[in-house]
Parts: structure tokens; sequence; C-alpha cells
């Protein structure tokens, strides 16, 4: 429901050129992969799309229309935080009142037991335990965290999904059913989805279409299959040959 265009998108921290000129499309309902190594500019280009941070220079539009001066709120864009960023004071989940994977819901006024139906279908498709309920955030662990926040991001699916990372502290086993249940999940609510991670297997499983990013801009975007087959340059081909001895030592296991 809403294409992603980045025109020339650049934001320096000072003598830091975090993203630089990077332009690209991301097509409605797509499962777009970022892929990187730290530091490239990811998290700040996923700020730039929601809002929370300014270009220095460019324009993003959304279906068209630019966004650019638009604040975080009126971009109709939810963002699953790197660092979780989930409300400390706020359990995980009260039906009654305000708490993390109620809150947007509770926003929209929602009616209780349409929150206790909505909240407990995504728990149970996450594995977030109904132990965990009366929990604050400082009592979770790091995976529980993230899964509450990815929880909180589609309680009320956005225009645009953002996920910074969204799996990195969840084991293996954990980690496959919840790319599974996310995969799933976009392909039932069919959100625009920029989705940035570290992981290769989950980006070349994942993905619709997927960029592979350095020093602030892409330098090659397609299909899994394309970037495979035909790597731009050396760098993307040392990400294409790590993922394919990742699956070789996978399959041999
Ligand atoms: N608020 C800030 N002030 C100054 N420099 C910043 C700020 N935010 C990011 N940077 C710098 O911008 C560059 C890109 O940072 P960013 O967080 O976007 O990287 P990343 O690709 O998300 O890395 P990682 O994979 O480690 O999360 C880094 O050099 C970082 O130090
Ligand atoms: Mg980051």
């Amino acid at each position: 429901m809403s294409e992603i265009v980045l025109e020339d998108l650049t934001k320096r921290f000072g003598d830091v050129t975090a993203v630089d000129r990077l332009s690209a499309t991301i097509k409605s309902r797509e499962f777009f992969v970022v892929v990187g190594p730290t530091a490239c500019g990811k998290t700040t280009l996923l700020r730039l799309i929601a809002g929370l941070l300014e270009p220095d220079e460019g324009s993003i539009l959304f279906d068209g229309q630019p966004v650019t001066q638009l604040g975080a709120r009126q971009r109709g864009v939810r963002m699953v935080f790197q660092d979780y960023a989930l409300y400390p004071h706020m359990k995980v989940f009260d039906e009654k009142r305000y708490s993390n994977l109620s809150f947007p819901l509770k926003l929209r006024k929602t009616e209780t037991s349409a929150i206790k139906k909505i909240v407990n279908g995504l728990a149970n498709r996450l594995q977030i335990k109904k132990i965990l309920y009366k929990r604050k955030p400082h009592q979770l662990s790091a995976g529980q965290k993230q899964k509450v926040a990815m929880g909180r991001a589609l309680a009320v699916p956005p225009k645009i999904l953002l996920m910074d990372e969204p799996l990195s502290n969840l084991d293996p086993q954990s980690r496959l059913h919840a790319r599974d249940e996310v995969r799933k999940l976009h392909d039932e609510l069919k959100v625009t989805t920029v989705y940035v991670t570290h992981d290769l297997a989950e980006a070349f499983t994942l993905a619709d279409r997927m960029a592979v990013m350095r020093d602030g801009s892409f330098i090659q975007t397609g299909t899994p299959q394309e970037i495979q087959k035909k790597p731009i340059d050396g760098f993307v081909e040392s990400f294409v040959h790590s993922y394919k001895e990742l699956s070789k030592g996978l399959f041999d296991a």
C-alpha cells in the first residue's frame, strides 16, 4: 500500500556522512532487506524514513507524496528499534491499561475484548509466554524484549514497518521460528517492510529484494537470486561467498 522513494538522501553527523546520496525505490508491499557492516548507516537510514531524523539533503516520498517535512507521527510508519525502546514503566501486557503490547490499540480506543484477542494472538505467534505479561521491560531478557517490541509494532499494522535487527538477541532456534513468523505476518498484512540485519541467512531467505549497503549508500540492489548470481563487485561477492559457506555448513551438519 505504500511505495517508498528515497532520492539522493544524505545525513551527516559532524565529519561522518552516515547516509551518502542514497537513492532507492522500495515497492509497495515489498519485504526489503538491508545488509551491511556495522556503522555503514543502516539505523540512520531507518530513522530518516521514520521521520526521527531530518536529512541534510535529498527527499523521501511515500506513494509519490513528499514526506520529508512530516514528523514521525504523521508518517504512518512504525519502527522496531535495535535497542527495543520499550516503555520502561509499563508492563508487557495489561488488557485494561496502557501497556507495551496494548499501547497502540489503547491509543485507538480499541475495545478491551478486541485488545485481548489481538495481543494474545500475536503473543502466541511470537512465543511470548503469558507469564511475562505482568513484567516490566527490566525484568525481561534481551530476546524477550525484542519479541515484545515486535508485537507492539504489529498490534496495529502500520503502512510501513521498519525493523532494525529485530531478532539479533534470540537463540538460533527461536530465531528461525521468529523469522518464519515475521515473513508469514508480512504475507498476511502486506505491509511495506524495510528490515535491517547482519545475518546473511536471514537476508537471503526473507527478502523479496535486498540492498547491500556500504559507507552510507546501497552498492547493489536486487533479488537474493540476482545478487547471488551477479555480485557487482568484490565486496558483494564476499557477502555472497560467506552466505554460501554458511549454508554449506548448515547442510553438512
Ligand atoms: N547521533 C549521532 N551522532 C553522531 N554520529 C552518529 C550518530 N548516529 C550515528 N552516528 C554515526 O553514523 C554512522 C552510521 O551509524 P548507524 O547507527 O547508522 O550504523 P549501522 O549501520 O546501524 O551500524 P550497526 O550495524 O552497528 O547497528 C556511524 O559512524 C555512527 O557512529
Ligand atoms: Mg544499527
